[in-house]
């Protein structure tokens, strides 16, 4: 009896800290400094970057204090912080009736100019297609609020420029208006904390964590502020387009394209789940790419309106995908039964492009900006595999047994296939097609972190394999030369991860995400789209950016990889059943942290867990989850030495050297790993 109260003494203690979820939010503490979403929805700015010719007051413009003048041909850079989206407003005093005023926006602080922004409208070379907001002469005198068509989903620049006579500004702030339907951005339903003792900066992936949750709240959008297409002329930009079939909804980067893309999504949602778990403009896009499937081929579009973009066979496939995920994260099985008929019919249209060779001929080429990627080719081939396993699971729920073992036979298949065809036994990787030995990041991340990977040894080979790819900010694509792409590096992080190599995962978010939040050309908050080799914003300058630095997104939800990858493979904690009905804690001990602390929330309540390695390869795991729920806590194999652990005060074996796995019930558990007596 004294025992047990000792006991619960101590549970309570792990209760306080880990049950927090009051109103489904994530406890508070110290990881809450890393969260970059603003206090408030109307932002003010945070400093003044620069000014150039005669401006008085400047610094009163930073938190509202009063008024500045600039004497014309002047002009001031107002620095919000960090990125940010929405209308402008200010008050104007310009006595002059020949006075006018200039907004220019920006993202990088490599692109401030009185007399551009950076692009979003279209790339053009001379990297000023989009030009200025011009507010004409004369001035009215007093308050101006931005036009909604001319909205800049994502800046954090903002350049303010007189001419024709002195123009006085004060009050200029901005009315943030990604995350419409969220009062407190802040509120987030997950959190992650670990001290990085690898990094220069011991808060670096915690800050990565939180990097990647807020490039997804930006890019979570009011329905009606998609960019026009046709794309407005040069000089302009307008983002007054309709997006889809309902809002919120989630789109692909703050200041463009500002629109569904499915292939995005596969990153962006489950940063969206671990983070916010606000799955509304999710389901808003997939519902969104449904409604536009062609009733005739059963083909879905491969962006949301207004561009539609069709012919993209992998990003038709991750429609599929994303119906999955958002199925698992919210168990919303009336949706799924809503869109089952158009689903079914999106699948049959993959399959039906497996031929006699029993792999799918990729004939909708259009992708991710890889080149290459038609035929018989291993990315395609390995997304469909992801496709048909998932769709034999969702089957089940919609109670269609045969289609479910039809599917999972088909991926059977599929797999055997794949590795007979692609798999490259000399150089350890999968090639891109039967008549290549390029082997693709992507199809080899993919390989390993769906499954397609016949064996542990395969796994190993395929990361360090990767490995070679990389320089001193990342890897290098082979399927895209001269670029570090940041998307399909977050696929690779979970390769390492899958492969065991924990410490090589964390050294790629180092390097990469590392380089993102550091480099003085980024925006420093939110997450790149991609950059050169040479760590230069030109991404895609070749392939269909038309050399224009200025046009690459600075806050692209499909480059926060590590938010979830954090979240389910160093922390450990993913769901495997919809809503988190059965869940595992694995947590990926070996790549040299101290420990690991976060959760995240589901309908059925909070899921948290901490670890933190004990004495000579001990451990000790605190998990709370919702009673009802089943859960496994699993460490691979020489994760934790010893044989012996206690758990819930009761003491337990494993196999010297052997794998543990521990079946666990929902509740609040504590596992201690004595390690080496
Ligand atoms: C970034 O730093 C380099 C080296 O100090 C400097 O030359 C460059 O002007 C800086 N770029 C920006 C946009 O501040
Ligand atoms: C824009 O301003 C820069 C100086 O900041 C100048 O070099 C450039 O010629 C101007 N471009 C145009 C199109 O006016
Ligand atoms: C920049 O280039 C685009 C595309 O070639 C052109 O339409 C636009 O007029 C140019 N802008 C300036 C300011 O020269
Ligand atoms: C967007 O705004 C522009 C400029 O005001 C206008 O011409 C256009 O019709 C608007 N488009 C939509 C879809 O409302
Ligand atoms: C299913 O597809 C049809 C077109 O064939 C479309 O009209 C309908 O809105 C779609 N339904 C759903 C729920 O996506
Ligand atoms: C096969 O792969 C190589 C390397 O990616 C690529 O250049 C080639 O275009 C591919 N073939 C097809 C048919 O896509
Ligand atoms: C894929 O289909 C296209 C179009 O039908 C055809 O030209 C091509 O030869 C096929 N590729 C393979 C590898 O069969
Ligand atoms: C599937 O079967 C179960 C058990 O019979 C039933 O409760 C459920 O409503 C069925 N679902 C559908 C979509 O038919
Ligand atoms: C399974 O694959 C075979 C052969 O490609 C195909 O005929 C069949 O339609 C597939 N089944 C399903 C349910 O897609
Ligand atoms: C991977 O695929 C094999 C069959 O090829 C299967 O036995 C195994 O359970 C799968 N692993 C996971 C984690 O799904
Ligand atoms: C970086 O790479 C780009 C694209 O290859 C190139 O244009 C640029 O000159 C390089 N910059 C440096 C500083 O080497």
């Amino acid at each position: 009896m004294l025992f047990l109260l000792g006991y619960c003494w101590y549970l309570c203690l792990v209760l306080a800290h880990l049950s927090g979820a009051a109103w489904g939010l994530a406890p508070a503490g110290k990881w809450d400094t890393f969260n970059i979403a603003p206090r408030t929805k109307t932002v003010y700015p945070a400093a003044i970057h620069s000014t150039s010719g005669v401006v008085t007051g400047a610094e009163l413009l930073v938190g509202k204090k009063g008024a500045a003048a600039l004497a014309s041909g002047s002009w001031v850079t107002l620095d919000f912080g960090v990125e940010v989206g929405g209308l402008i407003t200010l008050t104007i005093d310009a006595p002059s009736p020949a006075a006018a005023l200039a907004l220019s926006f920006t993202e990088s602080p490599a692109f401030i100019r009185p007399n551009a922004s950076d692009d979003s409208s279209f790339p053009a070379q001379n990297t000023t297609f989009d030009g200025v907001l011009r507010v004409d002469a004369p001035l009215a005198s007093g308050r101006w609020t931005q036009p909604t068509y001319s909205l800049r989903g994502g800046f954090r620049y903002l350049t303010l420029v007189a001419s024709g006579g002195e123009v006085t500004l004060a009050d200029v702030s901005c009315a943030i208006n990604f995350m419409p339907h969220v009062t407190d951005l802040r509120a987030y339903e997950g959190y992650f904390y670990a001290l990085d003792e690898g990094a220069q900066d011991v808060d670096l992936l915690t800050k990565v964590w939180y990097a990647g949750a807020y490039t997804v709240q930006t890019n979570t959008v009011p329905l009606d502020t998609g960019r026009e297409v046709p794309f407005a002329p040069p000089g302009s930009w307008a983002n007054n387009a309709t997006l889809g079939v309902a809002g919120p909804i989630i789109v692909d980067g703050a200041k463009r394209d500002r629109a569904v893309w499915p292939g995005d999504m596969g990153i962006a949602v489950p940063t969206q789940f671990v983070s916010t778990n606000d799955l509304l403009p999710t389901k808003n896009a997939l519902s969104t790419m449904f409604a536009a499937i062609n009733p005739k081929t059963g083909a879905l579009p491969e962006s949301g309106p207004p561009l539609s973009q069709q012919g993209s066979d992998t990003y038709h496939a991750w429609t599929l995908i994303g119906t999955y995920n958002y199925h698992l994260f919210s168990a919303d099985t009336d949706w799924l039964l809503d869109v089952w008929a158009n689903y079914t019919k999106a699948v049959a249209f993959l399959e039906g492009k497996v031929d006699s060779s029993g792999l799918m001929n990729v004939t909708g080429l259009r992708d991710w900006a890889r080149q290459g990627g038609g035929g018989h080719n291993a990315e395609g081939n390995a997304i469909l595999y992801r496709v048909l396993v998932t769709a034999s699971e969702l089957a089940t729920y919609a109670n269609d047994t045969a289609l479910s073992l039809a599917w999972a036979q088909n991926a059977t298949a599929l797999k055997q296939v794949f590795n007979d065809v692609f798999w490259l036994a000399d150089v350890e990787m999968y090639r891109d097609n039967a008549t290549t030995t390029l082997c693709p990041e992507d199809a080899n991340s993919f390989a390993v972190v769906f499954n397609l990977t016949q064996s542990e040894a395969q796994k190993a080979q395929i990361s360090d394999g990767l490995v070679g790819n990389w320089n001193d900010i990342g890897p290098v694509v082979p399927e895209l030369p001269d670029t570090i792409s940041p998307f399909i590096a977050g696929y690779e992080v979970q390769a390492h991860f899958e492969a065991g190599n924990d410490a090589r995962a964390l050294e790629l978010i180092r390097r990469t995400w590392g380089y993102m939040l550091t480099t003085n050309l980024s925006v420093q908050s939110t997450l790149l789209e991609g950059f050169t080799a040479n760590g230069s914003l030109a991404y895609r300058y070749y392939q269909g950016y038309n050399d224009d630095p200025s046009y690459t997104s600075h806050s692209h939800g499909w480059s926060s990889g590590p938010t979830s990858a954090l979240t389910f493979y160093a922390l450990g904690l993913t769901v495997t059943a919809p809503a988190g009905q059965a869940w595992v804690v694995a947590p990926h001990i070996q790549g040299g942290l101290p420990g690991a602390q976060g959760g995240f929330s589901t309908p059925l309540g909070w899921f948290g867990v901490q670890w933190a390695l004990a004495g000579t390869g001990g451990l000790r795991v605190e998990i709370n989850t919702p009673t009802g729920t089943d859960g496994i806590l699993r460490l691979p194999a020489g994760a934790v030495r010893g044989t012996e652990y206690v758990l819930d005060g009761r003491a337990g074996r494993f196999e010297a050297g052997a794998g543990v796995e521990i079946a666990l019930e929902g509740g609040i558990h504590v596992v201690m790993f004595s390690g080496e007596t």
